[in-house]
């Protein structure tokens, strides 16, 4: 399965910190988010741009061995500060997140920028990802030619703030205003061969509703979430982690199935429901997820 060979997957929580919050980034990879994201835009007012970049440039350079993956949000590829942003790139860092891309050739843009750091680096060509974050009603038009537009791009995030800024609605805990745009999203990501990745939750008091945005993702097909605060790691982790009881119904859909076809049958009967090969398949699809996640549970630990 092509998703697993993603070097985010299993993708599930994806932490925010302001890049000039020196506390919040120390501590920023203890916190046991899948990923963490060190942010120089709108996180960063513009008067703390350069310490931030200071700041992050120390501290990544000083990481090893991150048991989270480690990824850097620059400014607007148009604004003039990437090529400073980039700067703070280190070996431990594994993508760049770019915000409000609106047109594939945004995405070739950063490339490029990428591109000349990672020769300036020494790393190997085409080694930094790319994860653009729709979030103009543009960007979500071109979401699939933003997707395939370099190889570099390896997940596609969605964000609801700038959207409904773009909008110009309301952004609300129950996030009606958003469902066509995220479905686009996921779908243009699936098309493409990358994950998508849900919106930040802003309200950081209420995990109910933040639990209720996750699930309802990830019925759309997004596999994991965007965060702002450590509190909301453990509960979206949970919503995109397959449940043990899952994990027992597919492999038992699994071994029913695998049964079925020795003996010459490509549907069966199971429980009073048909299985036939997409049903099998999505079984395997939550034993591989359940598998993935342990592994990198299991290389946390040790
Ligand atoms: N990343 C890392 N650590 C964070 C954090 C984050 N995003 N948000 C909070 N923390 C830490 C705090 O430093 C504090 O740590 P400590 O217990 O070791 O002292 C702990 O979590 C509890 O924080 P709390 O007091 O509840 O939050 P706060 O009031 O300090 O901060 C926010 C609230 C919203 C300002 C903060 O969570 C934040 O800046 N989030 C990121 C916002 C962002 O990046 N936005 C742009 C992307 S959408
Ligand atoms: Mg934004």
């Amino acid at each position: 399965m092509g998703t697993v060979l993603n070097p985010f997957f299993p993708p599930r929580s994806w932490l925010y910190v302001p890049g000039h919050r020196e506390k919040m980034v120390v501590k920023a990879l203890e916190r046991g988010a899948d990923a963490v994201i060190f942010d120089l835009e709108d996180g960063v007012p513009f008067s703390e741009k350069n310490s931030a970049r200071d700041l992050l440039r120390s501290h990544l350079s000083k990481i090893r061995g991150a048991s989270s993956s480690i990824l850097i949000r620059v400014n607007h590829v148009d604004s003039g500060m990437v090529q400073e942003d980039l700067t703070i790139i280190s070996d431990a860092v594994m993508g760049i997140v770019q915000p409000k891309p609106s047109t594939p050739q945004d995405i070739l843009a950063l490339s490029k920028l990428v591109g000349e750091r990672e020769s300036s680096l020494g790393f190997k060509k085409g080694s930094l990802n790319i994860l653009p974050l729709i979030e103009t009603a543009r960007g979500v038009l071109n979401a699939y030619q933003i997707a395939s537009a370099s190889p570099r791009v390896s997940a596609l995030f969605f964000g609801s703030e700038d959207f409904t800024l773009d909008m110009a609605v309301k952004r609300t805990a129950g996030g009606e205003e958003t469902r066509v745009a995220k479905s686009l999203v996921a779908i243009a990501a699936t098309a493409a061969g990358v994950q998508a990745v849900d919106t930040v939750y802003p309200f950081i008091e209420d995990v109910d509703g933040l639990v209720r945005e996750a699930s309802a993702a990830k019925e759309m097909g997004f596999w994991g979430k965007q965060l702002v605060h450590p509190r909301q790691i453990d509960p979206v982790n949970k919503v995109f982690t397959p449940s043990e009881e899952e994990v027992r119904e597919a492999k038992r859909y699994v071994d029913a199935y695998e049964e079925a076809l020795k003996q010459g049958l490509a549907v069966i009967a199971l429980d009073g429901k048909m299985v036939e090969p997409p049903i099998a398949d999505r079984a395997r699809k939550v034993l591989a997820i359940a598998e993935a996640i342990a592994l990198r549970a299991g290389s946390k630990a040790s």
